[in-house]
């Protein structure tokens, strides 16, 4: 028997998934390769498109987010590939970008420090078409992932990709050189706390995206280090901090020099992103 919205939205509700109507819509739409506002609770499924939901809903059923099962995500203004090796992009740091977005000239040099899926440079260097970049990050696999998004946008020639460990002494040499604007989403969850995320994180997204060290403010102390070696002058770096942290984070770079310029709230009203300038 095929199944319809009403079975894949019932067994999203008993498995406690909080928008079951939203996601049914959203796993019919990928089966049917339709848009979601092209889905109705009577739209019918082939038997192969009933077994690919199936398959989707019985991943879903064990936590795993609809966007790593479906392989791509939405953010900002664009469509990124995403997969197990990378933090799924959050409408939270989409207000760095925008920030980022509107304080970037077209001549600048931009770093991306902790790149992941590569969401954030990609969608300032696809706004200013003359901007180059260049995206670090410890993990090989999703460096992979940042270069094929890249290539989707067609930013490729103007980003380069290092992998580097932001706590190496030799990092500034690695990156080698200076730039006009740093943005980075660094790992910011306190060890303690990665137990208690919700399954969908914890189980999915990587470990190395999440876990901030004992305060969650390990990975700012060192950015903070680094940051007046790697900017220019009058040079701009943009943070995205987690619940409570942006303060503490203004005050860790601020004691190593640079100017605290505003703190932004995301979509939910909550202080997300610090932005700071070097004299
Ligand atoms: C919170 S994720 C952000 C990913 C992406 N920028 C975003 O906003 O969706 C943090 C990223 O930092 C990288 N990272 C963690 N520790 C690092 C380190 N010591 N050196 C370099 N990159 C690191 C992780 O691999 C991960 O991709």
């Amino acid at each position: 028997m095929s199944l319809n919205f009403a079975q894949i939205c019932q067994a999203l509700a008993k498995n406690g998934v909080a928008n079951p109507r939203l996601e049914t819509r959203l796993i019919m739409a990928f089966v049917l390769q339709c848009q979601p506002a092209e889905v109705f609770s009577d739209s019918a499924l082939t038997t192969e498109q009933s077994r690919q939901a199936d398959e989707i809903l019985r991943r879903r059923l064990q936590h795993e987010p609809l966007d790593k099962i479906f392989g791509h995500r939405e953010f900002y203004k664009f469509d990124f590939i995403v997969d197990k090796n990378v933090l799924s992009p959050r409408p939270d740091t989409e207000i760095l970008v925008e920030e980022a977005v509107s304080l970037a000239r077209d001549n600048m040099s931009i770093l991306d420090l902790g790149t992941g899926s590569g969401c954030i440079i990609a969608s300032i260097l696809s706004e200013h078409p003359q901007m180059q970049g260049t995206a670090v990050d410890i993990s090989a696999a999703s460096l992979d992932i940042a270069r094929r998004n890249a290539e989707n946008l067609g930013i490729s020639p103007r980003l380069r990709f290092i992998r580097a460990d932001w706590f190496n002494a030799d990092i500034c040499q690695t990156i080698g050189q200076k730039f006009d604007m740093i943005v980075s989403n660094p790992p910011y969850i306190p060890t303690k706390d990665i137990a208690t995320l919700e399954a969908e994180v914890k189980n999915n997204d990587p470990l190395a995206a999440l876990d901030g060290g004992d305060d969650g403010l390990q990975s700012y102390r060192r950015i903070a280090e680094i940051a007046p070696q790697l900017l220019n002058a009058k040079g701009y770096i943009l943070l995205e901090v987690g619940i409570n942290q942006a303060h503490e984070v203004a005050a860790i770079f601020t004691l190593q020099g640079l100017k605290l310029l505003k703190i932004l709230p995301d979509l939910s009203g909550i202080e997300r992103c610090v932005v700071l300038q070097k004299a």
